[in-house]
């Protein structure tokens, strides 16, 4: 037997990132241990047989890893340790609102109370997660300013495709059989998927010296044949589109529909609400906004709102207040269908619910003024390092560009976003908006303090000076992580996700 030695005693001073390779699971197996034993019973066990039919069982022994339970949280807890996450520190990946989530929301979710129900239990024994759904649902149209709701989308890319294939009912509905959507150059690259996969072509409208929507480009490219456009506010460049209600106008003008990308919903939060900008269709990323983690691939929730002209069409059943304390499933009359095999991403919902309620309107409002107030902190302290792309007062995000430093150094954004991860931050979104060269964009969150921002600051003046001095090391960082420089192009094509990539 060949015995495996595992790195379990690590010092708990030692880094939480290293190089060392964390063995497999089967690497670390050994024949008959496992990680607990049920006591034996007098029921005699049921053969496998009996189970399942015969044409449904594999003749060959599936291979497990043996492993005590001891090992097996060390593996995992180990393995955890080498990831970067919203819990170990700031995040500031712009566009994305990698917030910090309060534990209450998680402890609301673990309610076996909620998560042991089945979502196909009858209404009238789950009365109490349709009271949960049909207040959210009151909550997010408080909050957004429109009529009623869908909780069904998954996320946010689930819930612009079902505003679009309503903005889609909503026409053919009225014999108007449109063609196109547009959609800013600075979106989302979701949007203008969005946009195909609901049967629409996407017209792109050129952004202005501003960072906004170019309002006369906009109205030369309306036209009849606009189902409506997809925007969000503040746009994809942190910047609050000063012109919405002109836009509205234009595109209410040609019998067209504003759809607002609620991906930056976190800036606006009672201060505005898309509804009273003219929006007829919002989707809300809950896992932005109302406290779920956003990333490491859990569940997110992108709820539609629609205006009262689109209500009818909403997906369904859709749980509904029907009597005086009572509530029941109902699909609206004209309904698109089912988005979600149930009923959304239930916990997700649960989640929300609870931090709104805990915040109450002017605990969101201060969400927003804090978010905002964090960003434009930041662009002002790296002005001269990482000047903004629009110099102007932003939203809850700003857009940097690095442009200065690779004139002087041939130091790109991609390497400051590297760097930044050897000093303990994961690195913003870079790239993106694609109308700004060297893009980095910062999304510090309500959630930072002004130390943890001051030392994002540090950090990157020593990034700066490193540029300065010996830029090659640089282009290799980081250094002390996991995985160190990767070929981004090639990892993207060639993506191998088992334990071979790391050997
Ligand atoms: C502006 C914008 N729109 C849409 C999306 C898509 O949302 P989701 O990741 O929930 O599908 C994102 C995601 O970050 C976004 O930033």
């Amino acid at each position: 037997m060949s015995v495996v030695a595992q790195p379990g005693g690590r010092a708990a001073s030692a880094p939480l990132m290293g190089h060392e390779t964390e063995p497999t699971l089967f690497e670390m197996s050994v024949a008959n241990r496992s990680a607990y034993q049920l006591r034996t019973t007098e029921v005699p066990a049921t053969p496998l047989s009996d189970l399942v039919p015969a044409a449904h069982l594999n003749p060959e022994i599936v291979p497990v890893a043996e492993v005590s339970e001891r090992d097996l949280v060390a593996h995992f807890t180990r393995l955890s340790h080498r990831q970067f996450s919203v819990d170990l520190g700031m995040y500031p990946l712009g566009s994305c609102t990698m917030k910090y989530n309060p534990k209450f929301c998680d402890a609301i979710a673990g309610d076996p109370g909620l998560n042991a129900v089945h979502p196909g239990a009858p209404a009238s024994l789950s009365q109490g997660w349709l009271e949960i759904m049909v207040t959210l649902e009151e909550k997010l149209c408080a909050v957004t300013g429109m009529s009623a709701a869908t909780l069904q989308p998954a996320a946010g890319a689930a819930g612009e495709l079902t505003g679009l294939l309503l903005m889609r009912a909503y026409h053919e509905a009225n014999g108007d059989h449109r063609r196109r959507v547009l959609i800013p150059d600075s979106a989302h690259g979701t949007n203008p998927a969005s946009v195909t996969l609901g049967g629409y072509e996407v017209t792109t409208v050129p952004s202005n010296d501003r960072g906004l929507v170019d309002l006369e480009a906009l109205k030369s490219a309306l036209g009849p044949d606009v189902a409506g456009i997809m925007l969000t506010n503040p746009n994809t460049v942190g910047l609050f589109e000063e012109e919405i209600t002109e836009i509205a106008k234009a595109v209410h003008d040609v019998g067209g529909l504003l759809y607002y990308d609620g991906a930056n919903l976190n800036a606006i939060l009672g201060a505005v609400r898309p509804g009273d900008m003219g929006f007829d269709i919002v989707h809300m990323n809950l896992h932005k906004t109302f406290a779920t983690p956003h990333g490491g691939g859990g569940p997110g929730a992108g709820p539609v709102a629609v205006a009262a002209r689109l209500v009818d069409f909403l997906p369904g059943p859709r749980a509904t207040r029907v009597g005086d304390g009572y509530f029941n499933w109902v699909t609206p009359v004209r309904s698109i269908g089912r988005v979600h095999g149930w009923h959304g991403n239930a916990l997700v919902l649960a989640r929300a619910l609870a931090y709104i309620d805990v915040h109450g309107g002017d605990g969101l409002t201060r969400v927003a003024q804090h978010a905002v107030l964090n960003a434009n902190w930041l662009r002002h302290r790296l002005r001269e390092i990482l000047p903004a792309a629009y110099d102007r007062v932003c939203m809850h995000e700003c857009t940097l560009t690095a442009t200065p430093l690779k004139n002087k150094y041939g130091i790109r954004g991609l390497d400051v976003a590297k760097a930044l991860l050897e000093e303990g931050f994961h690195s913003p979104t870079v790239y993106f908006p694609l109308i700004v060269d060297e893009a980095l964009m910062f999304e510090p969150t309500e959630t930072e303090s002004v130390q943890t921002l001051e030392a994002l600051a540090q950090a990157i003046e020593r990034i700066a000076q490193r540029a300065k001095d010996d830029p090659a090391s640089l282009h290799r960082a980081p250094q002390s992580t996991p995985v160190s420089r990767v070929d981004e192009a090639r990892a993207a094509r060639h993506l191998i996700a088992t334990a071979d990539a790391v050997r």
